[in-house]
């Protein structure tokens, strides 16, 4: 099934046992206490050197695109047997005025960062900065090169989800004049694949620098992303939230507004007096790809996928006698040496 309306995208993920809390009653705050909140909003965003959006599916509704775990989400409907009646193709869908209100803020001067978690591409079609976005779990109409990491726009979405060879070649130029000629995959993640490295540390590392971070329409039940907040918290930052439902970041939250986001956004842009432009940015037509994001600046990590599962107090008796080996970080020229531990323990 070709992930290209909303639908289709969450049909296309494999199937995965735990989907979290589904269908929480969703709250709508008092005109009243709205104002009130936009209002302190609006001193926080004033306040604030630096600001991290982090948006979830929340900030897409409104655009005719459902989200997965509200009372009319995909998933908690597919529970009861039914299906959302919104569905907009990726390709129609056009961004909401939250997505173009974080633009105009950008715009005003204030300095901005997104980190979403929607594949929708709403943040570029509304006109934001790939440069000041992170999108974790990757957007349905990019591919990204194995070998360099450019990541190229495409005008319609790709046919496939999970990182898979779109049968496509990087293009770009190397230093030497020759064609990369990686393999482009499809960046959107299934279940358990890794997030990019890229894109996560720069994500980390806003959320750290942040005086303020301001979470849109997302249940934040995912991780990474659900746990990026605290870094704000922990050094000295504001946490925000706009969103329907309850979400286990509210105990830590200094303000909560229980409303939708794209009402908060019109009042809170009248009070900080920002007009917000609505034009749709400039994208590649069909099947023009177009680089986006340039090559890694650094190479890759190491992969570490060294774990031992869930390790119990034991008796004498349970006890197994096991080597770890494990690599040796002052390996020599010829590779790394293997070191060999005996240790006592009880594996599950
Ligand atoms: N638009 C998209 O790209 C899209 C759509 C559905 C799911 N997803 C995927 O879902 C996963 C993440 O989950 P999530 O937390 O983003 O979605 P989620 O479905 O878990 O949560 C969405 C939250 O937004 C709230 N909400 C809905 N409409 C709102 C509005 N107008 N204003 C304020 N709040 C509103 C809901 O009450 C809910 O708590 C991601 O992996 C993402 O890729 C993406
Ligand atoms: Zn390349």
């Amino acid at each position: 099934m070709q992930p290209s309306m909303s639908l289709n995208y969450a049909a296309s993920l494999s199937k995965y046992p735990d989907k979290g809390v589904l269908g929480k009653e969703e709250l709508i705050d008092s005109a009243t206490k709205v104002e009130e909140k936009v209002a302190l909003l609006a001193e926080a965003i004033r306040r604030a050197q630096k600001i991290v959006f982090i948006t979830g599916a929340g900030i897409s509704t409104s655009s005719g695109i459902p989200d997965f775990r509200g009372p009319n989400g995909v998933w908690t409907l597919e529970e009861k047997g039914l299906q959302p009646t919104i569905n907009v193709d990726f390709d129609l869908a056009k961004p909401s005025f939250t997505h173009f209100a974080l633009n105009s803020i950008l715009k005003s001067g204030k300095s901005c960062y997104v980190i979403s978690q929607n594949v929708d591409n709403l943040h570029l079609k509304s006109g934001f900065p790939r440069e000041r976005l992170s999108e974790l779990h990757g957007n349905i109409f990019t591919e990204r090169c194995l070998s360099c990491g450019r990541e190229y726009l495409r005008g319609v979405p790709t046919k496939t989800i999970g990182l898979k060879k779109t049968g496509r070649l990087c293009t770009t130029l190397k230093s030497n004049n020759r064609p990369c000629r990686g393999k482009l995959v499809d960046s959107v993640l299934d279940w358990e694949d890794s997030l990019p490295w890229d894109e996560l540390a720069e994500s980390e590392y806003q959320c750290s620098m942040a005086d303020l971070c301001l979470i849109l329409g997302t249940s934040l039940q995912i991780q990474p992303v659900g746990n990026m907040p605290f870094k704000t918290k922990r050094h000295g930052g504001e946490i925000i939230i706009v969103n329907l439902q309850k979400t286990r970041m509210d105990q830590h939250a200094d303000l909560v507004i229980h409303e939708k986001c794209d009402k908060v956004f019109r009042l809170l842009c009248s009070e900080l007096k920002i007009k917000v432009e609505e034009g749709i940015a400039n994208l590649p037509c069909s099947n023009e790809l177009r680089v986006i994001k340039e090559a890694y600046r650094s190479d890759p990590p190491p992969i570490v996928k060294y774990k031992v599962k869930r390790i119990k107090v034991c008796t004498e008796d349970d006890i197994q006698s096991v080597n770890i080996k494990t690599k040796n970080a002052d390996s020599d020229k010829n590779g790394s040496t293997i070191k060999t531990t005996n240790i006592a323990l009880k594996l599950e």
